[in-house]
């Protein structure tokens, strides 16, 4: 490649035309933010390692762009706005004790997985406000994440706002460690109930409690609901948060918003250091949120002066994404599309679905080249794709649901909800390879590994069994490796165990069992939460 015409992985060139249009919207948002009392204020592209040090909470240090001034002082390219608008509010409004309200405009870099589709730099607008914890800043706020979504062109979309301090409050009162809150709180902000009740299960919680906690993300979703929850629960903790979340779901009637908001109380914030309200706005056209936001009253004090504040970001490359999404496309939001895997887990879903009145018999022909198959009475889509394809085609919001093994969940590690085990395709992880392999895997020697599943096999090799190894990624007939001198071992699925015992191979170590799961993409999920409920609804009624 000449490195003269190309841009790095993650960065383009905006060509005169789109640019028009992302600078029109950038002035549209700061005029109506300037319009509610927000200075606009920069703060520098690079700052000290220290702003984005992971006691801050923000992107983790592996995804940090890092360099090094003359002095040798480690430097970073900004990731996310939030930590260093706090530093400077802290620096430059030492002394203030009224509501101070700041605006920003520019790019923030973040190194992550590369081929993802997603920008290593992208373009942020955001809004903070300091100095006012009360539920009408809160309000206010979220008033204006409803504003800006109008301003950018959104007619259809919703905003949810949830409070951490609620599950907080029952993983206290229920003795849950810290460490245990936040593998549980990701299982229920990722839908994944069944997981989320094993779990609780393993720490000895209650059926009464584990229901709570399982329903917090769909049974509350409305503040009548609040109401209810809140007949049901006697910490402190938990009442404040909810007595908060009515309060300001009371403000924001007023403001006439009450259309566009939905409570979530399983809602989670990857960034450490959101403190309790937080909102995110979704709409069709991108498979994330457009607008993230929420409290965050003890990070300004991280930079030296006690502040509490409340802000959120606006992906602007997002919004420009599901504006082309949306406008002209008269199909938006009328079908649910399914995009299932290729091969042996195909039929089988089809049965279970079809079982469930989910049907497309145009799909069941074996000899078309068709790809997409429409079954218009119910305005459902489906496709086929390879496994690996699936979850990536959920996260980018192409297909809303798709049915895809465990494994491939695990190795892609995509941000989609994980709402059903579908108990088909059922298989194991397993390590294999000749029986005098065995010896190599308890001397802990480094070792050969050949897999699909790279990913896998170094989790389990490096944090189960504290083992180093190199790993050769195959694409197929993985069992081939150790019997011609490839690897030592291979990490593959075991079905029936026949591929092994025809090649002299045997089953060394089982990693985790395996079985096809419907993911769901969390903005389908918000946006089509009825439709798509229903339909999970009537799946496990047949399982
Ligand atoms: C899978 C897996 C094993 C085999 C195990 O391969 O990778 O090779 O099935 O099944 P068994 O225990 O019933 O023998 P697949 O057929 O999907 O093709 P691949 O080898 O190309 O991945």
């Amino acid at each position: 490649m000449n490195n003269q015409y190309h841009t790095p992985e993650g960065v383009r060139d905006i060509v005169p035309s789109e640019y028009t249009r992302k600078a029109g919207l950038e002035q549209n948002i700061l005029d109506l933010m300037k319009g509610e009392g927000f200075l606009l204020m920069q703060t520098p592209s690079f700052e000290f390692f220290d702003v984005f040090a992971s006691n801050i909470g923000t992107t983790p240090s592996s995804q940090l762009y890092k360099f090094y001034d003359k002095e040798g002082n480690t430097l970073v390219l900004r990731p996310d706005y939030t930590p260093a608008m706090a530093r400077a509010f802290s620096k430059l409004y030492f002394n203030e004790t009224a509501p101070v309200r700041l605006c920003y405009c520019g790019s923030t870099f973040v190194n992550g997985d590369d081929l993802n589709g997603r920008l290593k730099e992208s373009t942020q607008i955001g809004a903070e406000l300091y100095n006012d914890d009360s539920c009408e800043a809160d309000a206010a706020m979220i008033s204006l994440v409803v504003n800006c979504m109008k301003t950018m062109g959104f007619n259809d979309f919703v905003v949810s706002i949830g409070n951490g301090n609620f599950f907080k409050g029952l993983c206290e009162e229920l003795g849950i460690s810290e460490s245990e809150e936040v593998a549980l709180l990701k299982l229920i902000s990722a839908k994944n109930y069944y997981k989320a009740k094993e779990l609780l299960a393993e720490l000895g919680i209650d059926r009464e409690h584990t229901d709570l906690i399982v329903n917090i993300s769909d049974a509350y979703t409305s503040q009548d609901s609040l109401f209810e929850l809140k007949k049901t629960v006697n910490n402190t903790k938990c009442l404040e948060a909810l007595d908060r979340l009515i309060r300001i779901t009371d403000l924001l009637a007023e403001d006439q918003n009450e259309g566009h908001i939905t409570i979530d109380l399983g809602l989670l914030n990857k960034y450490n250091y959101y403190t309790g309200v937080l909102f995110r706005a979704y709409t069709y056209g991108s498979g994330d949120a457009i607008i993230k936001g929420g409290r965050y009253d003890n990070l300004v004090k991280e930079f030296g002066k006690c502040s509490p504040a409340i802000g959120f970001g606006i992906s602007v490359d997002e919004a420009l994404i599901a504006l082309s999404g949306q406008v002209g496309h008269d199909t938006v939001g009328k079908y649910l599309t399914f995009a299932l895997t290729k091969g042996r887990l195909a039929d089988k879903t089809m049965d279970i679905l079809e079982r469930a009145g989910i049907t497309c018999d145009k799909i069941k022909d074996k000899d078309t080249r068709k790809l997409i198959f429409v079954n218009e009475d119910l305005k459902l889509r489906f496709f086929l794709a390879k496994g690996p394809d699936v979850p990536t085609y959920v996260e980018h919001g192409a297909a809303d649901i798709g049915v895809v093994g465990s494994d491939t969940i695990a190795e892609e590690n995509r941000k989609v909800y994980e709402v059903l085990d579908l108990m088909i395709g059922k298989c194991r992880m397993c390590v294999c390879g000749p029986k005098s392999c065995a010896k190599l895997l308890e001397t802990r020697d480094m070792i050969k590994i050949a897999t699909k599943y790279p990913r896998i096999a170094k989790t389990y090799f490096n944090e189960q069994r504290h083992q180093s190894v190199d790993i050769i990624k195959l694409n197929g007939s993985i069992e081939l490796a150790p019997i011609v001198g490839l690897s030592d071992c291979i990490v593959d699925i075991v079905e029936t165990g026949s591929t092994l015992r025809e090649n002299g191979l045997e089953v060394l170590d089982e990693i985790c069992d395996l079985s096809a799961r419907m993911i769901v993409n969390p903005v389908s999920m918000r946006l089509q939460s009825k439709r798509i409920n229903d339909l999970i609804g009537r799946i496990k009624e047949e399982l």
